[in-house]
């Protein structure tokens, strides 16, 4: 055997679920977003177990309350200071063994072997003791049966967040949450300068990627099952992206014309940006702004990939001052920073990361921006406000106080086929919805304003 075999054969495997206990520790109890953790926690990983340590992290994140409550039932105690990293191996093993079809005892023994990856053998002998009880318990279907659970652990959301949806939608909340809860699709983007949807749809059925369905107002195309985009043709030369249905509609809606003026004003990472580009090659120009400068890096790597152009700028959408050039806008897509409510299902997170608190102060920057893109527009001109929330305060009441506030500002209709409810403001897309309008979305909502003056 020459050293190198043998450090090779030295190296023990990476435990994987070891590396989704610190991932979700790290998240919920250090309050760090999943889409940063994850990354950092699957370079550590052999690249055929990335998958798994995906779908272990964010099925904790999905099940949290419930999974909590499994594992108390099973204590004497809560773990708790240095040992919290244990809890999240707990909750990560009782996920396993309830809904992934990994067998009960690979299950246990690979959630006990984390504890040697965690550098805590004591902690070996705990793990085994209730996962192994866990996994008795349910064989035997002796789960102690409560009559009723609290809302938050039958629903797995926080409290407040079930409160302001059953608030806001009497008849349709435990559907929201219920699709909160789904794996969601992978919508793409077919870049219409290079190939129509149809076109592209016999692209992939020749690669062997099944299309679900192709959505009738953006020919989004759905995916049967989602895929690696580096097997997506065309993908690095810049056919096809990868967006929600729901969010190509933005580009759809501001219907730009040729010669327009366009400020897209929360532009990172660009997603909205590209399409109008792509879907108006003849627009003047493009002002792509961000206060978030690290998150510009994405803005410039995706209008690198699809070759298109844009004049990228750092700043603050409250205050012009600092970067506005003096020309009004014909066009303005008003991608406001919000709760992020409409996208649970891609990011569980944002479940527990988000505070009831956070919502008012939302509210009041997402007002403050409007405030100051408004002054930028031109009479005659539009500004299309959008979000990825399902809260009415960040929506539909939002533009309601904007349009009492602002005489000079008049609601369009939006074309969205479904009829808009009696006095409903704007078009308030709800996630995983199948209705002839809507097609399996993430939760979104749009409002379309005219400056008459
Ligand atoms: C919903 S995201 C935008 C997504 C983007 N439109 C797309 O389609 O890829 C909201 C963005 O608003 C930015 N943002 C937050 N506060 C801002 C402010 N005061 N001025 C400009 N951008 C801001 C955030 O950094 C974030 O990138």
């Amino acid at each position: 055997m020459t050293t190198n075999t043998a450090q090779i054969n030295k190296q023990k495997p990476i435990n994987i679920r070891a590396l989704a206990a610190k991932c979700c520790y790290s998240v919920i109890d250090k309050g760090r977003s999943l889409n940063d953790e994850l990354p950092k926690q699957q370079s550590k990983a052999d690249v055929k177990d990335k998958g798994l340590l995906q779908e272990v992290c964010y099925g904790v994140l999905r099940y949290l309350p419930e999974l909590e409550h499994d594992v108390r039932a099973l204590m004497q105690k809560p773990l708790t200071g240095k040992q919290r990293v244990f809890h999240f191996l707990l909750l990560v093993g009782v996920y396993q063994i309830k809904y992934m079809r990994i067998p009960d005892h690979a299950a246990v023994s690979e959630t006990v072997a984390a504890t040697g990856a965690l550098k805590n053998r004591q902690m070996k002998a705990l793990i085994n003791g209730v996962l192994r009880n866990f996994v008795r318990i349910s064989e035997n279907n002796t789960l102690k049966k409560q009559e009723t659970l609290p809302a938050s652990i039958e629903y797995n959301h926080p409290s407040w967040f079930i409160k302001k949806i059953q608030h806001a939608y009497p008849t349709k909340w435990q559907q929201i949450l219920a699709a909160n809860q789904q794996k969601p699709p992978m919508w793409l983007r077919v870049n219409q300068q290079h190939h129509s949807s149809t076109e592209y749809q016999n692209l992939l059925t020749t690669a062997e990627i099944d299309v679900n369905t192709i959505e009738p107002f953006s020919h989004a195309i759905e995916l049967t099952r989602p895929t690696d985009v580096t097997k997506l043709p065309g993908f690095d030369q810049g056919w096809v992206s990868v967006q929600d249905a729901a969010a190509q509609q933005a580009a759809r809606l501001l219907d730009c014309q040729g010669g327009d003026v366009v400020l897209d004003c929360c532009a990172a990472p660009g997603g909205k940006t590209c399409h109008i580009l792509e879907k108006n090659p003849d627009i003047a120009s493009m002002t792509a702004i961000d206060v978030e400068e690290s998150r510009l890096v994405r803005v410039e790597e995706n209008l690198a990939r699809l070759g298109l152009k844009a004049k990228v700028i750092a700043a603050d959408a409250t205050n012009s001052k600092t970067w506005w050039d003096g020309q009004q806008f014909d066009r303005i897509l008003l991608d406001a920073p919000c709760s992020g409510t409409g996208v649970i299902r891609r990011h569980p997170d944002i479940k527990w990361l988000r505070k009831a608190s956070d919502i008012d102060a939302l509210v009041t920057l997402q007002q403050q921006i409007l405030k100051e893109t408004w002054s930028l527009l031109k009479p005659g001109g539009t500004l299309l406000y959008a979000t990825c929330s399902v809260l009415p305060q960040e929506n539909s009441e939002q533009i309601k106080q904007f349009i009492k506030n602002n005489t000079n500002a008049q609601l369009l209709t939006i074309d969205c086929k479904e009829k808009p409810e009696k006095e409903f403001i704007g078009w308030q897309i709800l996630p995983g919805e199948k209705t002839p309008g809507e097609k399996n979305m993430d939760g979104f909502y749009y409002a379309k304003l005219l400056k008459t003056k």
